[in-house]
Protein backbone atom coordinates (compact mmCIF):
# COMPACT_ATOMS: atom_id res chain seq x y z
CA UNK A 1 0.00 0.00 0.00
CA UNK A 2 0.99 3.91 -0.67
CA UNK A 3 1.23 5.99 2.01
CA UNK A 4 -2.17 7.63 2.58
CA UNK A 5 -0.61 11.73 2.78
CA UNK A 6 2.36 13.57 2.56
CA UNK A 7 3.04 14.51 6.15
CA UNK A 8 6.07 17.54 6.70
CA UNK A 9 9.19 18.73 5.55
CA UNK A 10 12.14 19.31 7.88
CA UNK A 11 14.75 22.21 6.77
CA UNK A 12 17.86 22.67 9.14
CA UNK A 13 18.86 25.94 9.12
CA UNK A 14 21.50 28.35 10.69
CA UNK A 15 19.10 31.13 10.50
CA UNK A 16 16.69 29.68 13.44
CA UNK A 17 15.08 32.75 14.33
CA UNK A 18 14.39 34.28 10.84
CA UNK A 19 13.33 30.77 9.20
CA UNK A 20 10.74 30.56 12.14
CA UNK A 21 9.66 33.95 11.56
CA UNK A 22 9.65 33.40 7.51
CA UNK A 23 7.58 29.93 7.93
CA UNK A 24 5.14 30.91 10.34
CA UNK A 25 4.22 33.91 8.69
CA UNK A 26 3.90 32.56 4.70
CA UNK A 27 2.05 29.43 6.19
CA UNK A 28 -0.26 31.49 8.92
CA UNK A 29 0.91 28.43 10.92
CA UNK A 30 1.55 28.03 14.69
CA UNK A 31 4.06 26.04 16.35
CA UNK A 32 2.95 23.37 18.51
CA UNK A 33 6.28 22.96 20.06
CA UNK A 34 9.48 24.64 20.10
CA UNK A 35 12.86 25.07 21.27
CA UNK A 36 15.89 26.85 20.81
CA UNK A 37 17.04 23.49 18.56
CA UNK A 38 13.82 22.53 16.85
CA UNK A 39 10.08 23.71 16.16
CA UNK A 40 6.99 22.09 14.91
CA UNK A 41 4.63 24.39 12.71
CA UNK A 42 1.15 23.48 11.24
CA UNK A 43 -1.73 25.46 10.21
CA UNK A 44 -4.48 22.61 9.75
CA UNK A 45 -5.16 18.85 11.56
CA UNK A 46 -1.66 17.54 10.86
CA UNK A 47 0.10 17.85 14.08
CA UNK A 48 3.51 19.05 12.27
CA UNK A 49 3.41 19.96 8.52
CA UNK A 50 7.07 21.87 8.45
CA UNK A 51 9.85 21.65 11.13
CA UNK A 52 12.99 23.91 11.14
CA UNK A 53 16.04 22.35 13.21
CA UNK A 54 18.79 25.17 14.37
CA UNK A 55 22.39 24.20 13.36
CA UNK A 56 24.01 27.42 13.43
CA UNK A 57 27.37 26.30 11.87
CA UNK A 58 25.68 25.59 8.35
CA UNK A 59 27.31 26.13 4.82
CA UNK A 60 25.15 28.61 2.32
CA UNK A 61 23.26 25.98 0.44
CA UNK A 62 24.82 25.57 -3.39
CA UNK A 63 22.59 25.14 -6.01
CA UNK A 64 24.91 23.02 -8.18
CA UNK A 65 24.11 20.42 -5.55
CA UNK A 66 21.60 17.94 -5.65
CA UNK A 67 18.55 18.78 -3.98
CA UNK A 68 14.78 19.36 -3.52
CA UNK A 69 14.05 22.08 -6.23
CA UNK A 70 10.51 23.29 -4.33
CA UNK A 71 7.96 22.05 -2.33
CA UNK A 72 4.61 23.56 -2.92
CA UNK A 73 1.37 24.20 -0.93
CA UNK A 74 -1.89 24.40 -2.43
CA UNK A 75 -4.71 27.21 -1.61
CA UNK A 76 -8.48 27.17 -1.74
CA UNK A 77 -9.41 29.47 -4.00
CA UNK A 78 -8.16 32.26 -6.70
CA UNK A 79 -8.99 34.84 -3.80
CA UNK A 80 -6.93 32.74 -0.87
CA UNK A 81 -4.17 32.88 -3.97
CA UNK A 82 -4.63 36.45 -4.25
CA UNK A 83 -4.89 37.52 -0.83
CA UNK A 84 -1.61 35.39 0.14
CA UNK A 85 0.53 36.92 -2.83
CA UNK A 86 -0.91 40.26 -1.01
CA UNK A 87 -0.15 39.55 2.38
CA UNK A 88 3.20 38.57 1.71
CA UNK A 89 4.01 41.56 -0.75
CA UNK A 90 3.02 43.79 2.67
CA UNK A 91 5.49 41.96 4.09
CA UNK A 92 7.78 42.64 1.82
CA UNK A 93 7.87 39.08 0.43
CA UNK A 94 7.17 39.08 -3.01
CA UNK A 95 7.66 35.53 -5.63
CA UNK A 96 10.69 35.43 -7.91
CA UNK A 97 9.15 33.96 -10.66
CA UNK A 98 4.82 33.62 -11.61
CA UNK A 99 3.36 31.09 -13.88
CA UNK A 100 -0.04 29.66 -15.04
CA UNK A 101 1.20 25.80 -15.17
CA UNK A 102 -2.05 24.63 -16.94
CA UNK A 103 -3.34 22.74 -13.64
CA UNK A 104 -2.21 25.62 -11.10
CA UNK A 105 -1.42 29.08 -10.74
CA UNK A 106 1.87 29.70 -8.75
CA UNK A 107 3.80 32.15 -7.05
CA UNK A 108 7.29 30.79 -6.29
CA UNK A 109 9.06 32.18 -3.62
CA UNK A 110 12.51 31.84 -1.73
CA UNK A 111 12.98 31.97 2.08
CA UNK A 112 16.13 33.29 3.55
CA UNK A 113 18.29 30.19 2.93
CA UNK A 114 16.89 30.24 -0.41
CA UNK A 115 14.57 27.18 0.06
CA UNK A 116 12.07 27.27 -3.26
CA UNK A 117 8.67 27.37 -2.16
CA UNK A 118 5.49 27.43 -5.00
CA UNK A 119 2.00 28.89 -3.44
CA UNK A 120 -0.45 27.60 -5.65
CA UNK A 121 -4.33 27.21 -6.89
CA UNK A 122 -5.60 24.31 -8.70
CA UNK A 123 -7.54 25.71 -12.01
CA UNK A 124 -8.99 21.88 -12.73
CA UNK A 125 -10.04 18.94 -11.70
CA UNK A 126 -7.62 16.13 -11.30
CA UNK A 127 -9.21 14.45 -13.78
CA UNK A 128 -8.76 17.75 -15.93
CA UNK A 129 -5.28 17.90 -14.60
CA UNK A 130 -4.63 14.27 -16.20
CA UNK A 131 -6.19 14.91 -19.46
CA UNK A 132 -4.20 18.39 -19.86
CA UNK A 133 -0.80 16.66 -18.56
CA UNK A 134 -1.18 13.90 -21.20
CA UNK A 135 -2.01 16.40 -23.92
CA UNK A 136 0.59 17.44 -26.73
CA UNK A 137 0.43 20.98 -25.44
CA UNK A 138 1.65 19.55 -22.11
CA UNK A 139 4.56 17.77 -23.71
CA UNK A 140 5.34 20.64 -25.91
CA UNK A 141 5.81 23.24 -22.29
CA UNK A 142 5.46 21.40 -19.09
CA UNK A 143 6.74 24.25 -17.56
CA UNK A 144 3.56 27.34 -18.65
CA UNK A 145 3.04 30.56 -19.43
CA UNK A 146 4.33 33.49 -17.41
CA UNK A 147 2.52 35.86 -15.60
CA UNK A 148 2.25 38.96 -13.48
CA UNK A 149 0.39 38.61 -10.06
CA UNK A 150 -0.17 42.73 -9.96
CA UNK A 151 -1.60 42.58 -13.51
CA UNK A 152 -4.23 39.15 -12.73
CA UNK A 153 -4.81 40.90 -9.30
CA UNK A 154 -5.76 44.09 -10.75
CA UNK A 155 -7.77 42.62 -13.57
CA UNK A 156 -9.39 40.62 -10.76
CA UNK A 157 -10.13 43.81 -8.64
CA UNK A 158 -11.89 45.08 -11.87
CA UNK A 159 -14.09 42.87 -12.55
CA UNK A 160 -12.51 40.46 -15.02
CA UNK A 161 -14.03 36.59 -14.77
CA UNK A 162 -11.66 34.10 -12.58
CA UNK A 163 -11.77 31.90 -16.21
CA UNK A 164 -10.52 34.56 -17.91
CA UNK A 165 -7.54 35.49 -15.56
CA UNK A 166 -6.54 32.10 -15.00
CA UNK A 167 -7.42 31.42 -18.75
CA UNK A 168 -4.08 29.01 -20.12
CA UNK A 169 -3.25 30.83 -23.25
CA UNK A 170 0.05 29.85 -25.13
CA UNK A 171 2.14 32.71 -26.29
FE1 LIG B 1 5.64 22.72 -8.42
Amino acid sequence: MPPIKFAHVVLRTSRYEEMLEWWTSALEAEIRHGNEFLSFMSYDDEHHRVAIVNMPELAEQDRKTAGVEHVAFTFGSLDELFEQYKRLKARGVLPYWSINHGMTLSGYYRDPDGNQVEFQHDLCSLEEADVFMRSPAFAANPIGIKVDFEDLIERYENGEAAESITAYVPA
